[in-house]
């Protein structure tokens, strides 16, 4: 095994997993990013990590990035393209469990949904993290999986020009994570042996959607307006404008409208801590 403690972040540019990234370095381990564009990651994300490029399908350019690092993290894309489910989101993570289980890298971190179960399967996004975690259990490797809740840090995506908008009732309490809490988890489990377990993961108070968007908008979108679509006019939006762009969304979206959070954070909080970031203060610093 690697006794190094740079850990191979792979989605590092993406939007959660760039906040991953930036907070293993914050805590001290060294960061390589895997990417398709180094010139553009090294862009994107400065001169303080190391770069490999490659693809999730070849496994030699996986094998080059994952020399000499104790820890990778998974941060792959989700969405509703098939393709892109299957080979990135679940061969993808598969490659890089057995691969990282060939080379005894220490602790494989993986980013799933707190949805992820067969009750959610018929959800594509969700089936192909649910089989990306049975590659990942299945290869060996020591990992932690985790399920996070909603990022606080996607409540600006229902905020247009001065408009906040709320997708169908969503009366459920949500316990919102910022990304860098969960970061500073990502952090902590790359010092630890894996837990090979799942771990749900919140944020420390429970709000709705309304609440949690008109905070954000009281700090950032001042004099805005909050209203609520109802779930058959965004489909039919999604449907003719967006091409499909929100479909994982909005599945996510009624999932959560019909169960509310599923998920007890006990386990992750004896071994990380709980997370401190209430969407008030997230909501003030972003600006
Ligand atoms: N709970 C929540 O509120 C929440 C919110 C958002 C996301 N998430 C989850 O967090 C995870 C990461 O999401 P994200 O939004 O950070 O993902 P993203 O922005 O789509 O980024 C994923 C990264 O994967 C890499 N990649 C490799 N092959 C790719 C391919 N064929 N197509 C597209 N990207 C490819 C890209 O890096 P390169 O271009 O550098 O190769 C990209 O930056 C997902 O599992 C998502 O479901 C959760």
């Amino acid at each position: 095994m690697a006794t190094s403690n740079r850990v191979l972040v792979i989605g590092g540019t993406g939007s959660i997993g760039k906040g991953v990234a930036v907070g293993l370095q914050r805590a001290g381990h060294a960061v390589r990013i895997f990417t398709r564009d180094g010139v553009a990651a090294r862009q994107q994300l400065g001169e303080g990590f190391d770069y490999a490029q490659g693809t999730l399908s070849d496994d030699n350019s996986l094998r080059r990035a994952l020399e000499g690092c104790s820890g990778v993290h998974l941060s792959l894309p989700s969405g509703h393209d098939p393709v892109v489910l299957e080979q990135v989101q679940h061969q993808g993570a598969a490659r890089v469990a057995r691969l990282a289980a060939e080379q005894h890298v220490g602790h494989l971190t993986y980013t799933s949904g707190y949805l992820v179960s067969e009750r959610f399967a018929h959800i594509p996004a969700e089936q192909a993290k649910l089989n990306a975690e049975k590659a990942i259990r299945n290869s060996g490797v020591p990992y932690t999986i985790f399920r996070p809740t909603y990022f606080t840090d996607i409540l600006p995506r229902f905020v247009q020009g001065k408009r906040g908008s709320i997708i169908g009732k969503q009366p459920h309490p949500i316990r919102f994570l910022t990304v860098s809490d969960f970061a500073g988890m990502v952090a902590a489990a790359h010092r630890l042996p894996g837990t090979n377990s799942s771990l749900f993961v919140c944020g420390p108070e429970a709000l709705t959607f309304e609440q949690a968007l008109r905070l954000y908008m009281e700090a950032q979108v001042p004099g805005g307006q909050m209203s609520h679509t109802p779930f058959w006019m965004m489909g039919l939006m999604n449907r003719l404008f967006l091409k499909g762009q929100l479909t994982e969304t909005l599945q996510l979206l009624a999932a959560t409208e019909a169960v509310g959070e599923i998920g007890d954070p006990a386990a992750a909080i004896q071994i990380f801590g709980a997370a401190r970031t209430t969407v008030r203060e997230w909501s003030r610093k972003m600006g």
